[in-house]
């Protein structure tokens, strides 16, 4: 079998799962190649699947990555498949997760044209499309005026924005991000983001704390739900990520599903992940 590892131009050495994936995939006898997904001189077709990891620079490049993802789901097995990953893109997704009765964060989507509207306290404020918080920020209720410009910063540049209240227990416990291979439970994390107050991160993303962690039932069968109503619409993905927070009641919600380049958390999982990763792979 002959892989397409899909990272970005100046990511190389930032993806902590590479050092346990490619030689776990070259042991099992796979043909890896690591791949720019915007280098002009790759032949997608020479792969039998091509795998989206770190490309981690695409919400900056829209125009471009989303034609191309049709492009190399023409001529190869892209995975995660092309419409999962458009759907996928944008957290409007959540407002789909909240219908099918699966429990979000207070969410508000401010489109391009709505004059922003922020809950009592503090709250969040980020762009429906994006990755490693860039472009997101917490506030406070003395800086509703920089929120406001936050706001009309991205909806100038055309982007519809979600706003949140900012849970108490993602500042002081941070976040699950519960991992699936081959639509099974495989093994969870502990994840803690320095979000910016009153600003946003600059740089490729913000500074993470990530240990090992062993997820409750309650929170597998949430995520459950989700990667059922994943597979349900799109088939079964090869990898899903599902970030879970606690709401302000304790219960755990969905902050954000991952489809596309989740970081799989292979350093922090016990090492049986390796393989069932590999699996997926290559099933
Ligand atoms: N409602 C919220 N309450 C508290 N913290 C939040 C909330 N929404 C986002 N955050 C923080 O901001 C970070 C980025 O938000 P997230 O929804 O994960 O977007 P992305 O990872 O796609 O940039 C999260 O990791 C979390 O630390
Ligand atoms: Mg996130």
């Amino acid at each position: 079998m002959k892989l397409g590892w899909v990272t970005a131009t100046g990511v190389q050495g930032y993806d902590v799962d590479e050092p346990f994936a490619l030689p776990a995939l070259r042991d099992a006898g796979v043909d890896v190649d690591v791949v720019i997904w915007d280098d002009p001189d790759v032949r997608w077709e020479s792969y039998d699947r091509v795998v989206l990891r770190s490309a981690w620079d695409y919400p900056e490049h829209l125009d471009r990555f989303v034609p191309w993802l049709d492009r190399v789901a023409a001529v190869t097995d892209l995975c995660n498949p092309a419409p999962m990953v458009r759907w996928n893109l944008d957290k409007h997704y959540l407002a789909e997760l909240d219908e099918a009765g699966i429990p979000i964060p207070p969410t508000t989507f401010l489109e391009p044209g709505d004059i922003p509207v922020f809950p009592d306290g503090e709250f969040v404020v980020k762009p429906a499309v994006g990755a490693g918080s860039r472009n997101a920020s917490s506030y406070g209720p003395e800086d509703r005026e920089s929120a406001r410009e936050h706001v009309t910063r991205l909806h100038g540049a055309g982007a519809s924005v979600l706003v949140q209240p900012l849970l108490k227990s993602v500042v002081a416990d941070g976040e699950w991000p519960l991992l699936f291979f081959g639509g099974v439970y495989s093994h969870a994390a502990s994840k803690r983001v320095a979000l910016p107050r009153a600003g946003t991160v600059e740089y490729l993303f913000a500074e993470e704390t990530n240990v090992a962690y062993t997820a409750d039932p309650e929170q597998i069968a949430v995520a459950r739900q989700v990667v059922d109503l994943v597979t349900e619409r799109f088939g079964t993905p090869v990898y899903a990520r599902v970030d879970l927070v606690r709401d302000d009641d304790g219960k755990p919600c969905v902050l954000e599903v991952e489809l596309i380049e989740p970081s799989l958390f292979l350093p922090e999982g016990p090492p049986e992940s390796v393989g069932k990763l590999v699996k997926a792979l290559r099933n």
